[in-house]
C-alpha cells in the first residue's frame, strides 16, 4: 500500500516497470503530474530514482470531442531517441517502451532545475538566447534527421498528423472562414507535400522545459516524418500569441521570435533556407488563426477584439502570403500598435 493519503500508482504503470526491468517487487509510489490532456503523466519512485512514466489516453481531455490512437506513444520514444542523437540532452531520456500497454517511461526532469517555457513566457521573461536555443536545438534535429531518410519509415504517421494537427487547426478553421478554404487547404497539401524530415508536430511553449544546459522538448506524440515548416511555424506561433497574454512583453515576444527563426534557418541544409522560410510565412497565418478559430483555441486570449486583432492579421497575410518571416512579425507588430 502507497503511505496514506497518496493516491496509488496506476497498474498499467506497475505492471509496465516491472515487465520493463526497471521496478523491483516492492510497492512503487509517486504522484500525477499536471499538465497532461492526453496522457496520464506520472512522476514514480523506483528503487533506481525517480522516473516519468506517460500512458496516452484514447480520448484528450479538451472541449471537442478529439480521439487519437494511442499507438503514438511509441512513436513520442522514438522521436526522443532521434532529437538526442542529434542533440544530447534536448529530450528526457528514453528508459523504455511498452507496447502492449502503451506506456513510455523516461528520466523525470525535476521542476527545481526545469521551468516551463510557457510559464517564463506568461511572466515576460522571453529573452532572446533561450529562444536561439530552442531554435537551434529544433533545426539540428530536423538537419540531422532530414541526412537519414532511412527514419521515414520508423515514423510513417501520416494518418495520425492529419487527424490531430493538420484536420483540427488548418481544415477546422477553413469550415469557420470559408473564403479561406483554399487557402488553408492549400496549406495542408503544401504541408503534406514536403515530406523531408522529423517533425515534433507540438513545439508549444507548453512542452519544452528549460534547464541548466538548455530546452528540453516534450510530449513528441505528434512525431511525422514530414515537413520542418510546421514545427517552426507552430513553435512561432506562439510567440505572436504571447503577445496578447502579456502585452508589456510584446517588444521581448517580437525578439524572441525573430531569435528563434534565425537560430532555425541557420541550421538548413536540406533544402535552401528561403524555401523552407516561404512555407513558414505561409502556414504560420493559418495556424495563428488556428489558436482562435480552430478546434484547439489558446485559452489565454479571452476577449473578443483581441480575436479580431488576430483574424485581421492572419486573414490579410493568408490572402496575401509573404515569403519572409520578419513581414509576418511586422503585420502583428503593426496591428498591436494601433
Ligand atoms: N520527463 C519529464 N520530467 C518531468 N516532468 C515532465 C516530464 N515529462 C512531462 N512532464 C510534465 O508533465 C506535463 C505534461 O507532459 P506532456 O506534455 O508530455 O503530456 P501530455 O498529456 O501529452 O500534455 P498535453 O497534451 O497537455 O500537451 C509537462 O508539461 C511537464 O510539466
Ligand atoms: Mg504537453
Amino acid at each position: 500500500m502507497p503511505p496514506a493519503g497518496d493516491p496509488a500508482v496506476p497498474d498499467e504503470f506497475v505492471q509496465a516497470l516491472r515487465e520493463l526491468g526497471l521496478a523491483g517487487a516492492g510497492v512503487l509510489t509517486g504522484a500525477p503530474l499536471t499538465g497532461g490532456v492526453s496522457s496520464d503523466i506520472w512522476r514514480i519512485d523506483t528503487p533506481q530514482g525517480p522516473v516519468c512514466a506517460k500512458r496516452a489516453l484514447p480520448k484528450l481531455r479538451v472541449a471537442a470531442d478529439w480521439h487519437a490512437p494511442v499507438e503514438r506513444n511509441l512513436y513520442e520514444a522514438r522521436w526522443m531517441q532521434v532529437a538526442n542523437e542529434a542533440s544530447p540532452g534536448c529530450a528526457p531520456r528514453v528508459l523504455g517502451q511498452h507496447q502492449g500497454l502503451g506506456v513510455l517511461v523516461m528520466s523525470y526532469l525535476a521542476s527545481a532545475d526545469y521551468r516551463l517555457w510557457k510559464q517564463l513566457l506568461r511572466d515576460g521573461q522571453a529573452d532572446p538566447p533561450t529562444a536561439q536555443a530552442v531554435g537551434h536545438a529544433l533545426g539540428r534535429i530536423h538537419a540531422h534527421s532530414a541526412a537519414r531518410p532511412a527514419l521515414a519509415a520508423e515514423f510513417a504517421t501520416d494518418g495520425i498528423f492529419f487527424d490531430i494537427r493538420l484536420e483540427p487547426y488548418l481544415l477546422a478553421t477553413a469550415r469557420r472562414h470559408p473564403d479561406l478554404a483554399p487557402a488553408l487547404e492549400q496549406l495542408v497539401e503544401a504541408t503534406q507535400s514536403h515530406a523531408v524530415a522529423l517533425v515534433h508536430g507540438d513545439v508549444s511553449p507548453k512542452n519544452i522545459l528549460i534547464g541548466p544546459r538548455g530546452p528540453v522538448f516534450l510530449d513528441a506524440e505528434c512525431a511525422w516524418w514530414g515537413d520542418p515548416a510546421f514545427d517552426l511555424a507552430f513553435c512561432l506561433n506562439h510567440l505572436l500569441l504571447k503577445c496578447l497574454w502579456n502585452r508589456p512583453a510584446t517588444a521581448a515576444f517580437l525578439a524572441a521570435f525573430d531569435a528563434l527563426a534565425d537560430a532555425h534557418l541557420q541550421a538548413v541544409a536540406w533544402e535552401p533556407r528561403g524555401a523552407l522560410e516561404r512555407r513558414v510565412a505561409a502556414l504560420l497565418p493559418g495556424l495563428f488563426l488556428a489558436r482562435v478559430d480552430g478546434k484547439s483555441p489558446v485559452e489565454y486570449i479571452t476577449a473578443e477584439a483581441d480575436r479580431e486583432r488576430v483574424r485581421r492579421v492572419a486573414r490579410a497575410l493568408l490572402q496575401h502570403p509573404v515569403d519572409r518571416l520578419a513581414l509576418v512579425r511586422t503585420a502583428w507588430q503593426e496591428e498591436l500598435a494601433r
